[in-house]
C-alpha cells in the first residue's frame, strides 16, 4: 500500500473508533445547526481533529481542507488550495448519524496539484474501508472493486441526494427526479454522498447524481469511481466536478446516458465550492 494512504487509512479508523464510541450513546451527543438542515456535532469536530493530528504528524508540509475547520496549514488558515492537501469529511451523513440510522463514513482524499491520487472512505458500522491510489486499482478491504457492467439506464439503481440545504435548487431537483424516475429501475437518497459514491465504485449503484456537493463530499468517491472503471463528471460531463457542485459517478455507458439526461438543465452558479478552486483548475 502507498505510504500516503497508509497514513490516511490510520487517521479514518482513528475517526471510525470515535464515531463508534459515540454511537453507543446517541442521546448524549451535542448538536448544533450551521445553517438550515445543516448539523454539526462535536463528534464532527473531534473526528476532523484527529483526522488531521495524525496527517500532519506525518506530513508536516501537507494543507488541509476539512469540511469543519476550512483550509489550513500547521494550525494557521490558508487563502488558497497548496500543492498537498488532504480534502476531509469527518462525518459525512452527519444526520443520519444524530438518528442513530447506520449510514455514515468518513472520507479523505488527497490532492496533489489539482489532482486527487489517494482516498480512503471508511463506514465504521460495516467495518468497510474503500480504497484508492491513483494507477493502483479501488478496494473494499482486500477486494478490488470494479463497477458493474451495466450499459442500460432503463435497467440501473441510481443513487442521489436531494438538495436539503439549498431550496433554490429543488424545484430544479424535482424535474430531474420525475424525469429520472421513469426511465431508471430504481432511485434511492440514502444520505451519505461519498458512500453513495463507493457504492457505485463497488457496483452496488451503477450510478449516482447530486447538486450542491462540497468538494470533501466527492473527493475520495471521485477517485474510488475512476479506478474502479467508472466516469465521474459535473452534469455536462465536463471534468469540474469538484468545485461545480454538480456531479455525476456511474459506469461509462450509463454516465453518458446520464449526462444526455442532465445536461439541459440551466444550473445556478456555485455557492460555496468556488472558493476552494485551486488557481488553474
Ligand atoms: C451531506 C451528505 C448528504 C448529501 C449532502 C451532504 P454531511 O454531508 O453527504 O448525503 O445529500 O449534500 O452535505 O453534511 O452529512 O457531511
Ligand atoms: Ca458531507
Ligand atoms: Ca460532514
Amino acid at each position: 500500500m502507498h505510504p500516503l494512504l497508509n497514513t490516511a487509512v490510520k487517521a479514518a479508523r482513528r475517526a471510525g473508533s470515535i464515531m463508534n464510541r459515540a454511537s453507543l450513546d446517541i442521546e448524549r451527543i451535542q448538536v448544533a445547526r450551521k445553517d438550515q438542515n445543516d448539523f454539526v456535532t462535536e463528534v464532527d469536530k473531534a473526528c476532523e481533529r484527529a483526522i488531521i493530528e495524525v496527517l500532519s504528524q506525518a506530513y508536516p508540509d501537507h494543507g488541509f481542507l476539512g469540511e469543519e475547520s476550512g483550509l489550513t496549514k500547521g494550525d494557521k488558515p490558508l487563502s488558497c488550495m497548496p500543492d498537498n492537501v488532504w480534502i476531509i469529511d469527518p462525518i459525512d451523513g452527519t444526520t443520519n448519524f444524530i438518528h442513530g440510522m447506520p449510514v455514515y463514513c468518513t472520507s479523505i482524499g488527497l490532492m496533489q496539484k489539482g489532482v486527487i491520487t489517494q482516498a480512503v472512505i471508511y463506514d465504521p458500522s460495516r467495518d468497510e474501508l474503500f480504497m484508492a491510489s491513483k494507477g493502483k486499482g479501488a478496494f473494499l478491504n482486500d477486494r478490488r472493486l470494479r463497477v458493474t457492467k451495466q450499459d442500460r439506464l432503463d435497467e440501473a439503481l441510481i443513487g442521489t441526494g436531494f438538495p436539503f440545504k439549498y431550496m433554490d435548487l429543488l424545484d430544479t431537483y424535482v424535474s430531474m427526479f420525475k424525469q429520472l424516475s421513469g426511465r431508471v429501475a430504481g432511485l434511492r437518497r440514502p444520505g451519505a454522498a461519498a458512500l453513495d459514491l463507493a457504492y457505485v465504485a463497488a457496483g452496488r449503484y451503477d450510478g449516482f447524481f447530486e447538486m450542491g456537493l462540497m468538494p470533501w463530499d466527492a473527493a475520495a468517491g471521485s477517485l474510488l469511481v475512476t479506478e474502479a472503471g467508472g466516469f465521474v463528471g459535473d452534469f455536462q460531463g465536463g471534468p469540474d466536478f469538484l468545485f461545480s457542485e454538480n456531479i455525476i459517478a456511474a459506469t461509462p455507458k450509463v454516465f453518458a446516458q446520464m449526462v444526455a439526461m442532465l445536461s439541459p438543465y440551466k444550473l445556478p452558479e456555485p455557492k460555496a465550492a468556488g472558493a476552494f478552486r485551486p488557481e488553474g483548475v
